[in-house]
């Protein structure tokens, strides 16, 4: 496959320089007071310690060089299906040369930052005092508070940002000074109204009604019992200060008979039980109890340095699930596209699978809908990114288990960044022609845009998942639910090719694509969300419920007779 993205970053040089400064992101609009759904709030004292990456350049013959190696490896079809690299292997591969690491290293330095260069040596994590940085970024620094007066706050950069000549030239952006969070929230219901017709596995009257873990066995042709695996591992992702409280997992283990614990936590200060955290944890075991489970908490609660962290690991896990996306359109930069989407190349180089939530609100994304009326649909991101795994929501269509119908909120459409990648072109094609699609009217969605989701799962409001959160039994909705339920069933699909000596799966999707009738096709449905226009669920890939569900006993088959692993077994 060809290399398909072309390096944005190259804009920087271009961008508007003063007194031989370059402005970087120079997409991104100036803003001096509120922004996004982060409030202004007050300067930074100048001795604050602030701490940033700077993403260096990697030259575009070896970034075409990565994303190569991306789609061999991840391509079941390819000869070099799971022949992935080590951290060392990117290193090289990358080819940073130590000049442009050392001049960006000694500016900041110079400037009175400490800094760690990172494994690959493409990223560099810079730590100073806020009036040092706002110096050597000629910027000025806030603090930025949520209107509804958690004491929650982070601090970025209030105007553009800008770097002296020589020193832009060698880096694609400073992350952490110009994005903000998407604070999600997992709609939360207490008490619980579970509509579903069947009995409660879950011990607790809580639950009844909702999804339990027994429930996405039955649907998902899940094993009653797996093996555990030597190597194998997932985990979860959490941001914005999402923790999890061990009481909350047993009494959800015990009541709900899954052997539910984390074995493994990186960062994470505050021990704030979080609704998101509790659900992705509660549920991942659900599926795989067997598996080796990280919960890694970024203390940025930003995306970027979120990935940076699962790259820069020797033993990464091998699968991970987010649920969570970027705040809206206006605050991603080309750079900052780019930037992760690299990274996300090199988690898939290295053999990690990476999965996204959708997303909550139907076509409108997560930035919402808006009061007008034909305003364009806006396709979410990291969503949207052909380099990554993306999982929309359902329901069941009547009140048993049984067949499911796309949940009108479940983020999907075409991506106005990414051209529609060779694994997904026949599917798309298929979709569009279908007499069922019902297409919207064309001013409102992109026709050669990537679609999104890839594959779903149960995640809708009419039976919500059965969660023990700070102490009580509630019900939960949302592609958050989703998203850490397939992550279990790839999870455990690795663990069936591990325990035979193949590669993991890493990089899901041209797998994905390659076998449709192992998911479970949902047919019917629309993710119109408050609107009148969506994308109708029809047969075969749509971008409401992308392939369908999991069924596990196809999945099983399908991972365990790609053709490629004969010449790929791992000694
Ligand atoms: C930011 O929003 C708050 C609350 O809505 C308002 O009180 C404040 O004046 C705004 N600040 C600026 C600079 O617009
Ligand atoms: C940026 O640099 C210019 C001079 O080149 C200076 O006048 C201005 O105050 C600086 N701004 C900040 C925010 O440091
Ligand atoms: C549609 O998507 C393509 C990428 O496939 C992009 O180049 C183009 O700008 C997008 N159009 C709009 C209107 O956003």
């Amino acid at each position: 496959m060809l290399p398909m993205f072309r390096a944005f970053g190259l804009g920087v040089l271009i961008g508007l320089s003063h007194a031989g400064w370059i402005l970087q992101e120079a997409e991104v609009l100036p803003y001096s007071a509120n922004r996004s759904s982060w409030l202004l709030h007050d300067k930074v004292p100048a001795e604050h310690p602030v701490e940033f990456t700077v993403a260096l350049k990697v030259d575009e013959d070896r970034h075409s060089a990565l994303e190569k190696v991306f789609w061999e490896v991840s391509d079941p079809k390819h000869p070099k299906y799971g022949q992935h690299l080590s951290l060392d292997g990117i290193t090289q591969l990358l080819a940073v040369p130590d000049s442009r690491v050392g001049l960006v290293k000694d500016y900041f330095e110079q400037a009175g930052a400490t800094t760690v260069v990172g494994p690959n040596k493409d990223v560099i994590t810079v730590s100073m005092p806020a009036a040092a940085a706002e110096a050597a970024l000629n910027t000025s620094l806030s603090f930025f508070k949520r209107p509804e007066g958690s004491d929650r706050r982070i601090v970025t950069a209030s105007t553009h940002y800008w770097l002296p000549e020589h020193v832009a030239r060698e880096v694609v952006m400073v992350g952490e000074l110009l994005q903000f969070p998407h604070l999600s929230t997992a709609p939360l219901q207490k008490p619980v109204q579970g509509s579903g017709n069947w009995p409660n596995s879950c011990d607790d009257p809580g639950c009844s009604g909702l999804v339990t873990p027994a429930v996405l066995a039955q649907r998902y042709k899940l094993p009653s019992k797996s093996d555990a695996v030597a190597k194998n591992s997932m985990a979860v992702a959490e941001f914005q200060g999402q923790y999890y409280k061990d009481s909350d997992l047993s009494s959800f283990g015990n009541s709900c008979q899954r052997d539910v614990k984390v074995d493994k936590t990186i960062g994470g200060d505050k021990p704030v039980p979080g609704v998101e955290a509790e659900l992705d944890i509660e549920y991942i075991k659900a599926v795989a109890p067997e598996i080796h489970l990280t919960v890694v908490y970024d203390n940025q609660f930003s995306l970027l340095s979120w990935v940076n962290q699962i790259t820069s690991l020797q033993d990464s896990p091998l699968v991970h699930s987010v649920s969570y996306g970027n705040d809206e359109k206006q605050q991603i930069s080309a750079q900052y596209i780019y930037t992760c989407n690299t990274a996300f190349m090199k988690a898939g180089a290295r053999g990690l699978s990476i999965l996204f939530a959708s997303g909550d609100q139907g076509v409108c994304g997560r930035q919402g809908c808006g009061k007008r009326k034909h305003a364009p649909f806006h396709p979410d991101f990291p969503g949207d990114s052909p380099y990554i795994t993306t999982v929309g929501g359902t329901d069941f269509k009547g009140s048993d288990i049984g067949e499911e119908t796309a949940w009108s909120a479940s983020g999907g459409g075409f991506s106005n960044y990414f051209s529609i990648p060779e694994y997904q072109k026949a599917a798309v094609a298929a979709y569009k022609a279908s007499p069922d699609a019902n297409l919207p009217p064309q001013r409102l969605w992109n026709n050669t845009g990537r679609g999104y989701p890839d594959v779903a799962a149960l995640g809708g409001t009419k039976t919500p998942y059965c969660v023990a959160v700070q102490g009580e039994f509630a019900g939960v909705a949302g592609t958050s639910a989703a998203c850490p339920v397939v992550a279990g069933v790839f999870a455990k699909l690795n663990g069936l090719r591990l325990k035979a000596r193949k590669p993991p799966l890493g990089f899901l999707n041209p797998f994905i694509y390659q076998n449709p009738s192992a998911f479970q096709d949902v047919t019917s449905g629309k993710n119109s969300a408050t609107r009148k226009w969506g994308f109708t669920a029809v047969k075969g890939w749509d971008p409401a419920t992308g392939f369908g569900t999991p069924d596990y006993e196809a999945l099983a088959k399908a991972s365990m007779s790609i053709v490629s692993d004969d010449q790929t077994v791992v000694v």
